[in-house]
């Protein structure tokens, strides 16, 4: 009996000092703070809500977050709201914030612009070969899911979508290894409309 009952307490000690991050799904305590106290004021407590400025998370891939959430407390990627609020952040919280957001489900939105919604499906799948634009599809995906390392587009706020492709353009955001700031150039402000609204249509 004694020691049945140091088995079974050795195995609760186990599995309340084994690490979270090594568990994957976990959300420690730690982590669901500072989505409380932080992460949930401009991005919403799913990772949902959005505006002109603060993108949609949910969804979103682990690995893109990952990098993102590291961009910007090393100063790679600038933003005056992330920047402070990341640079306390160890690895782990990045993870484990990643993790969360990224299992958060999407919810789709019906495109508010049909003909801009069209236009902008047609540069997604053909580019703009005169101006030296490639077919979004050919890295984002068909379905603009992304890859583990390239972010979704489908469903993000077309506001964002359209501020980023202004901010690759100018140079402003320069942590893409140089693809998007090529691509970027090379839309007006119609064709990163169109693009914008069609994504953010899409689930
Ligand atoms: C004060 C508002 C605010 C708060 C609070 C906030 N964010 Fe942000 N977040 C922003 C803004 C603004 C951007 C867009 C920055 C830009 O334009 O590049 C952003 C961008 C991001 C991105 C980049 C997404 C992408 O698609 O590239 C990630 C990831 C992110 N935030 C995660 C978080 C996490 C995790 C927290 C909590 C620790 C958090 N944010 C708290 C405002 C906020
Ligand atoms: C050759 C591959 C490639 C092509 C083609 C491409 N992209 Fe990208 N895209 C990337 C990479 C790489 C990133 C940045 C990843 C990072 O910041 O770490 C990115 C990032 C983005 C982002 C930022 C997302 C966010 O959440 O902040 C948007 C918006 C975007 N791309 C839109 C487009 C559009 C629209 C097209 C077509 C006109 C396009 N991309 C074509 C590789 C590509």
């Amino acid at each position: 009996m004694k020691l049945k009952n140091a088995i079974v307490s050795s195995t609760v000690l186990f599995a309340i000092s084994f690490p979270s991050f090594l568990l994957g799904a976990e959300t420690s305590q730690r982590t669901r703070e500072v989505i409380d106290s932080r992460c949930m004021l401009c991005h919403g407590p799913e990772g949902e809500r959005g505006s002109a400025h603060y993108p949609r998370l949910a969804a979103q891939n682990a690995a893109y977050l990952v990098k993102q959430l590291r961009d910007f407390r090393d100063g790679r990627r600038t933003s005056e709201a992330m920047t402070g609020l990341t640079s306390d952040l160890n690895d782990r919280d990045i993870s484990e914030l990643a993790e969360y957001f990224s299992k958060s489900p999407p919810q789709s939105r019906p495109a508010r612009n049909a003909v801009e919604a069209e236009l902008g499906k047609k540069i997604y799948f053909e580019g703009l070969p005169v101006a030296g634009v490639s077919a979004c599809a050919a890295c984002h995906g068909n379905d603009a899911h992304g890859t583990i390392e390239l972010p979704r587009l489908a469903g993000q706020l077309p506001s964002y979508i359209e501020t980023q492709l202004m901010k690759f353009a100018t140079r402003e955001r320069t942590n893409d290894g140089n693809v998007m700031n090529v691509i970027a150039s090379g839309l007006n402000d119609i064709e990163k409309r169109a693009l914008a609204v069609y994504l953010g249509s899409l689930h």
